[in-house]
């Protein structure tokens, strides 16, 4: 095991062509981090055209590991379709080849405790691009609510008129699924709390030209006591928010708000706040750049990078949960619960005995996205790519 050359860009695997492969393969022919290899797509003739367009030569083919050993790929990048991204994953981790899987991680809390398995057999990072969590205005606004004190509140609306047929058109839930994993990621980020309880109510409008339930109601209770107040929806014709939602925060000490661009606003109450709020905008990789290269940092220096499978099963579990209340009625469902229950699903599901071994060594679901993370001990890439 020797760790690639601070100098080399990390020759990376991209697993799935389509809309989004294709922006990834773009962004990595001339990322100073890493380079695209070889690409890999169940349609070949689709991963040909998307490597010709991005004007390279490089393998394509549908075998994840045999074109990765051909290419020499030292990572993946994976950009399939969500119900795709464990066998994916498990494909590359398991050839000995690190991950930066796409959000949502799984379709099911339980598809993701089965990756956190995985990637403790196999000692290999698999980390999920959560990418609205790099946004420079973004830090901006976390470092404004962190100078207003206590949070009390929460809010975002996100509301958008989407037209993307595929199978986002198709799902049972495109909002909270597709989109809000986003928002609910970020929610985590920015107030460095986690998700205790929800209660959601998700519908479709009349004139939705979604399958599914294109918006929701939710509101989060998290551990410090404080609320996260969420709307959106996808169906939207008119006044659009942003892609990264429109977010009002109330704090003991004031408020604050970011329209999910480059507006941020606060306002604090000057007699307790002698420090006053500032705020610095960096300038810094944003989208999926950003998360490449704290990725791709990880690698190199085996720090645990932000949204490590471990850390991204809480994110998944806020989606879970709001659709398991919506089906409910809007009962209230606890993030607890549904961790355990997802763990019982998880060791039924499982085929593969390693795996399943390690999900019933677990005295629970908290204990086993609990264990040590990848970087605990430090892992750089082998040298010799795909085995
Ligand atoms: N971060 C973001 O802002 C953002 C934006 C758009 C999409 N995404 C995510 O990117 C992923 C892909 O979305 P998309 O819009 O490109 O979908 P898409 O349907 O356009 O492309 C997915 C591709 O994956 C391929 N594929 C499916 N199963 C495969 C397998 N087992 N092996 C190899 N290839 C396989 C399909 O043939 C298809 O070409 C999704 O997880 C989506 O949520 C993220």
């Amino acid at each position: 095991m020797t760790p690639i050359n601070e100098s080399e860009r990390l020759p990376v695997l991209v697993v799935g062509a389509g809309a989004m492969g294709g922006e990834w393969i773009r962004m990595l022919a001339t990322s100073a981090h890493a380079e695209p290899v070889g690409v890999v797509d169940l349609n070949v003739d689709l991963a040909a055209a998307t490597v010709a367009s991005a004007g390279l030569d490089v393998a394509v083919g549908s075998s994840l590991v045999e074109v990765a050993k051909a290419a020499g790929a030292q990572a993946v990048v994976n950009v399939t379709v969500p119900q795709a991204h464990r066998v994916v994953n498990e494909q590359a981790m398991r050839a000995g080849l690190p991950v930066l899987c796409e959000k949502p991680l799984a379709p099911t809390v339980a598809e993701a405790l089965r990756q956190v398995a995985l990637a403790d057999l196999t000692g290999e990072l698999l980390m999920v691009s959560q990418s609205r969590r790099y946004f420079n205005h973004l830090a901006a606004f976390r470092e404004t609510v962190r100078s207003i004190g206590t949070l009390g509140a929460v809010h975002a609306q996100f509301f958008h008129e989407d037209h993307e047929p595929g199978f986002r058109e198709q799902m049972a839930h495109p909002l909270l699924v597709d989109m809000s994993v986003h928002h609910f990621d970020m929610l985590r980020y920015l107030s460095d709390d986690e998700p205790v309880s929800v209660r959601c109510d998700s519908w479709n409008p009349s004139w939705s030209w979604f399958a599914g339930h294109a918006a929701a109601t939710a509101t989060f209770e998290l551990a410090s006591g404080a609320r996260f107040i969420y709307s959106g929806s996808r169906a939207t014709p008119g006044l659009q928010t942003s892609w990264n939602a429109d977010w009002h925060v109330y704090a003991e000490r004031g408020a604050a708000a970011w329209d999910g661009d480059v507006t941020v606003e606060a306002d604090a109450d000057a007699d307790a706040d002698a420090d006053g709020v500032s705020f610095e905008v960096q300038d810094r990789s944003e989208g999926i750049e950003g998360s490449l290269e704290e990725f791709v940092a990880s690698l190199r220096s085996g720090r645990t990078p932000q949204n490590e499978v471990r850390t991204n099963v809480l994110t998944l579990a806020m989606v879970e949960g709001a659709i398991r209340s919506g089906d409910r009625g809007g009962d209230k469902v606890m993030i607890g619960d549904l961790l355990e229950d997802s763990l019982a699903q998880a060791i039924a599901d499982e085929q593969s005995d390693d795996v399943a071994d390690i999900l019933r060594s677990w005295t629970s679901a908290a204990d086993g996205i609990a264990t040590p993370a990848w970087g605990s001990s430090p892992a750089p890439i082998a040298s010799g790519g795909a085995r």
